[in-house]
This record gives structure tokens, C-alpha cells and sequence, in this order.
């Protein structure tokens, strides 16, 4: 089972925290945002896809097939905030089918410097401590992802290692997860393989020299075992935090609720 726990204000999280995070690839830090600061971050989202989505080109974002990897739009949101779509979102004729708001897969990448709400809710001396007990030695901020997740289209999300996507040599990646709302089965909530990360990266989505981006099988040897998939059902305000390396999906949300 992944480690769950709490939080100390004066004390971080504990040793055998650490320790299973080293071992599984991944901990449950629950209670780790207060509901007033989910609630500020999911206005904050609200208003920027007010703000961005009506001048996106409509980019769908999809991990079945990872279209958005070609697109000029894409590519530039590393520096910047765009909205992209979920696939489910269009109809037939390519029609919006849901309200706008109801149609965004996901804000990405640069909220993190860019917003000043999600650059004060990225940094400080709490996700320090959480930083320094799973060995980040000279953290810094790259990328940040607010995920919607839906009702009723929001979409499957396959088995990968964020290191695929965000690499470094030596690998160093760890990703910061929060649970903006409840997330369970029923909502598409996160799931993972403990112990898997230890395997190593898998594949590597590598610039070409054309400039194109082409998934590389990097160990041909790696193979996952589905049998530790482990459903991360939480609360609100939970923290899931998860080596590079470590393996992890979601279904699609086919639920009436959101699971931001
Ligand atoms: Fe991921």
C-alpha cells in the first residue's frame, strides 16, 4: 500500500515517508491544501479559460494517440498558458458540444511563473520541506498542468513515466499532484504501479532532427506490472507526490462530476 499521511507544520513529513517514497515511487499527503485555497485555485482556472479559451485554436489534447505533440500551439504553451481541448468536447462537425467552460482538458504549462495566483500557490516554505524529504536538492518549478477532468468527457490518460515528457540527465523529475476536488473511480481519479519507477524510464518523447517529437523506446526490457495497479483515491486538498519514473493513468471520467 502507498504511504499515507499528514502534513506537520513544524516537523514536514516523516522518515518513513521518505523512505516509501524511495521504495513505491510515489506518497498520499493528505490535507495538504485547505479547501479555501482548492476553491481560489479552481476560480483562478475558471477565469483564465474564460480568458484564454475563446482565442485557442482549439487544440484537443489526447495521451491515445498525442496529436497535440505536432502543433505549433502546443509547443508554445511551455512558455506561456493555453487551454486545450478534450476530445469529447466537439461533435461530428466539430461544433463545441458542452459550454466552453465544460470543454477544457487541461491549462498548461507556465501558470506556475506567469499567474500570479498559481505562482504564490507554487512555491514556499511548505512545498520546500515536501521537496527536501523526497531529495530534491535544488528544486525548481518547470511545468504546471491544471487538469479538469470533465464530467462525462473527460479523457483516459494511458500508463506513462512524466519523465517520458519532462527529462533530464541525470533524471531528477518529481511531480507535485493536487487534488483540487475528491477523486475516486467513479471520476477518473489518479492510479499507479508502486515499485515500478525502480525499473527505470521507459521511453523518451525526443526532439528529431526535422523538429519533430517521436516517442523512443528507450528499454525494450521494461516491462509493467499491471498487477500492482493501485487506485490513489483521495480528498480534496490532497498532495500525490511521484518520482518521474513512477507509472501512472487514468480512466476516463464518465461521471456527472468534475474531478479537477
Ligand atoms: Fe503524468
Amino acid at each position: 500500500m502507498v504511504w499515507r499521511g499528514a502534513f506537520s507544520e513544524g516537523r514536514g513529513i516523516p522518515a518513513v515517508a521518505s523512505e516509501a517514497f524511495a521504495r513505491d515511487g510515489v506518497i498520499v499527503i493528505e490535507d495538504f491544501v485547505t479547501p479555501a485555497q482548492c476553491a481560489a485555485l479552481r476560480q483562478r482556472a475558471m477565469e483564465l479559460v474564460e480568458e484564454i479559451a475563446p482565442q485557442s485554436p482549439g487544440t484537443v489534447f489526447s495521451t491515445l494517440d498525442n496529436r497535440h505533440a505536432r502543433d505549433r500551439y502546443f509547443e508554445d504553451s511551455a512558455n506561456g498558458i493555453g487551454a486545450f481541448f478534450e476530445e469529447g468536447a466537439f461533435a461530428g462537425d466539430g461544433a463545441l458540444q458542452v459550454p466552453l467552460a465544460r470543454a477544457i482538458n487541461k491549462l498548461g504549462h507556465a501558470m506556475h511563473d506567469l499567474d500570479p495566483v498559481f505562482s504564490a500557490f507554487s512555491r514556499g516554505p511548505r512545498l520546500q520541506a515536501v521537496a527536501d524529504a523526497v531529495g530534491l536538492v535544488d528544486p525548481l518549478v518547470v511545468q504546471s498542468m491544471y487538469i479538469f477532468k470533465q464530467p462525462g468527457i473527460g479523457g483516459e490518460v494511458v500508463c506513462h513515466q512524466d519523465s517520458t515528457f519532462l527529462y533530464t540527465d541525470p533524471e531528477s523529475v518529481i511531480g507535485f499532484w493536487f487534488a483540487i476536488e475528491d477523486a475516486h473511480r467513479g471520476n477518473g481519479c489518479l492510479g499507479g504501479l508502486p515499485g515500478e519507477h525502480a525499473k527505470g524510464l521507459r521511453d523518451l518523447n525526443r526532439r528529431q532532427r526535422d523538429g519533430s517529437l517521436r516517442m523512443e523506446r528507450l528499454r525494450p526490457d521494461i516491462e509493467w506490472d499491471m498487477s500492482k495497479l493501485e487506485w490513489l483515491e483521495v480528498k480534496q486538498g490532497t498532495l500525490v507526490v511521484f518520482n518521474g519514473a513512477f507509472p501512472h493513468l487514468s480512466e476516463a471520467n464518465t461521471s456527472p462530476e468534475s474531478r479537477h
